[in-house]
C-alpha cells in the first residue's frame, strides 16, 4: 500500500514509518521536520520506499497526496504548554490543517485516513473506566482542538457513503523511546529525572489518573486501523491502550523509583493538574483484536538503559517540545529582524 505519514519524522511516526516500510509499504512523509532528521536511518535503509516531503500540513500542495491509500496522521503542535504558547498558530495548525489534511485527502481519493486524537479529550474525567461514548470535558486548548477535529475527520467518513473511511486513535500518553525523542511525557521525563538528578517532581497531588501506551503499541494501533475491514473502522473512535496501564501518577513515580533506587519523589506545591482520567480500552481489543505488548515497566527499563548506555542525550533542546519551539519562534522573529535574501551572516543572493 502507499501510506502517508503527515508528522512522520515526529515521535510517533519516526517508530511508525520504519515499521510500515518494514511490511513492505511504500510511505510518503509530509513533515516540517521541527526536529530534525530523525528519518536519516530508515532513508538509509528503504532508499527508494521512503519519500520525505518537508511541507505544512496548512499548505502543502493536494498533489503529493496523488496515488495515496492511506493517510495516517500524526502530525501537529503536540503538547499542552506549546498550544498555549500562541492559541491563533495552534487554531491554524491543529484545527485548520488537520481539517485541511482530511478534505484534501478525500477529495484525492485516498481510502482510508487515521487521525491521532488524544485520552485528554476525557479531561476532568467523570469516574473510572471512560469509553469512547463517555461525555468529554477538555481542560487545554489542545485537548479541545482534539475534540474538533476528530468530530470533523468522522463525519467526513459518515457523509461520504463508505468512499472516505475515516476514523479517529484516542491515545493514552504515549511512553517509550524513539529516534524524536520526548522529555515532556510523564514516564519518560520521570525515567530521565530520576537517571539525571534523582529527583522526581510530582504535580497536582498525584491521585490523578492516567493511562499509558508504548510509541510501538501506538504505530500497531494505527497499522491496525489502516488494515481493518471498512464497516469496523467508518466514523469510529478507538481509546488506544491497555485497562491495566491506567496508573495515578504519584504510583508511577514509585515505579521508577523502584527502578532508579535513591530518587526523591517531590510534590509540587502549586500545579493543580486538572487532567484525571481512567480510561476503559475493550473496544479496540473487541473490533480491532488490538492487544498492547509492551508494559509500562518495560518501558521505563528501556528508556533508563539508553539514558546508561549514552544513546539518549537528556540535555537536547529537541526532546523537549516546548523548549524547541521557544526556539523556533525565536528563529523566526530573529530572521524576519536580519535576514537579507533569507540569510543572515553568509553573503546574500547577488
Ligand atoms: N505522544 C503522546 O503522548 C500523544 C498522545 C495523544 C495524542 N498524540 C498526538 O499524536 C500526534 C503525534 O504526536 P507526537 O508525540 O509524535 O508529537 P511530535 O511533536 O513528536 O510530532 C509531531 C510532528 O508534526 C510535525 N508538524 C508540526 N506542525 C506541522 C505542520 N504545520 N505541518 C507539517 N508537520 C508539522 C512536527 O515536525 C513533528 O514531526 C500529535 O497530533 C499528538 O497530539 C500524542
Amino acid at each position: 500500500m502507499h501510506v502517508l505519514v503527515a508528522g512522520g519524522a515526529g515521535y510517533i511516526g519516526s517508530v511508525m514509518t520504519p515499521m510500515l516500510l518494514k511490511e513492505g509499504h511504500t510511505v510518503t512523509v509530509l513533515d516540517r521536520f521541527f526536529f530534525g532528521p530523525t528519518l536519516s536511518v530508515a532513508e538509509r535503509e528503504y532508499g527508494g520506499k521512503l519519500r520525505l516531503v518537508r511541507s505544512d500540513i496548512r499548505s502543502f500542495s493536494p498533489s503529493v497526496l496523488q496515488g495515496v491509500e492511506a493517510v495516517l496522521d500524526v502530525s501537529g503542535i503536540s503538547n499542552d504548554p506549546s498550544c498555549e504558547l500562541e492559541p491563533d498558530l495552534t487554531k491554524s495548525v491543529n484545527v485548520d490543517g488537520g481539517k485541511r489534511l482530511a478534505v484534501h485527502a478525500r477529495e484525492a481519493g485516498v481510502r482510508r485516513f487515521v487521525y491521532s486524537s488524544s485520552c485528554s479529550v476525557y479531561g476532568h474525567g467523570e469516574g473510572l473506566g471512560l469509553v469512547e461514548t463517555s461525555n468529554r470535558h477538555p481542560v487545554s486548548l489542545y485537548a479541545r482542538a482534539k475534540v474538533e477535529v476528530e468530530d470533523y475527520v468522522r463525519n467526513l467518513g459518515l457523509e461520504s457513503r463508505g468512499q472516505f473511511e475515516s476514523c479517529a486513535l484516542r491515545l493514552a500518553t504515549v511512553f517509550g523511546l524513539s529516534p524524536r525523542m520526548r522529555f515532556d511525557l510523564a514516564i519518560n521525563v520521570m525515567t530521565k529525572n530520576a537517571y539525571v538528578g534523582r529527583r522526581i517532581m510530582v504535580d497536582g497531588g498525584g491521585r490523578q489518573w492516567r493511562p499509558f501506551v508504548h510509541v510501538k503499541d501506538v504505530a500497531r494501533a494505527f497499522i491496525a486501523a489502516m488494515n481493518a475491514p471498512q464497516e469496523k473502522v467508518t466514523g469510529e473512535v478507538f481509546n488506544v491502550g491497555s485497562d491495566s496501564s491506567n496508573v495515578q501518577i504519584l504510583n508511577l513515580a514509585f515505579r521508577v523509583r523502584d527502578a532508579v533506587p535513591g530518587t526523591e519523589i517531590v510534590h509540587a506545591p502549586t500545579d493543580p493538574d486538572l487532567r484525571d482520567y481512567n480510561v476503559n480500552f475493550e473496544k479496540i481489543r473487541r473490533v480491532l483484536g488490538y492487544e498492547t505488548t509492551v508494559t509500562i515497566d518495560d518501558g521505563i527499563r528501556e528508556v533508563l538503559s539508553a539514558l546508561r548506555d549514552g544513546q539518549l542525550d537528556p540535555d537536547e533542546r529537541r526532546w523537549y517540545t516546548l523548549k524547541q519551539y521557544l526556539f523556533l519562534r525565536e528563529a523566526e522573529r530573529v530572521l524576519s529582524e536580519l535576514a537579507v535574501d533569507g540569510r543572515l551572516l553568509s553573503s546574500p543572493l547577488s
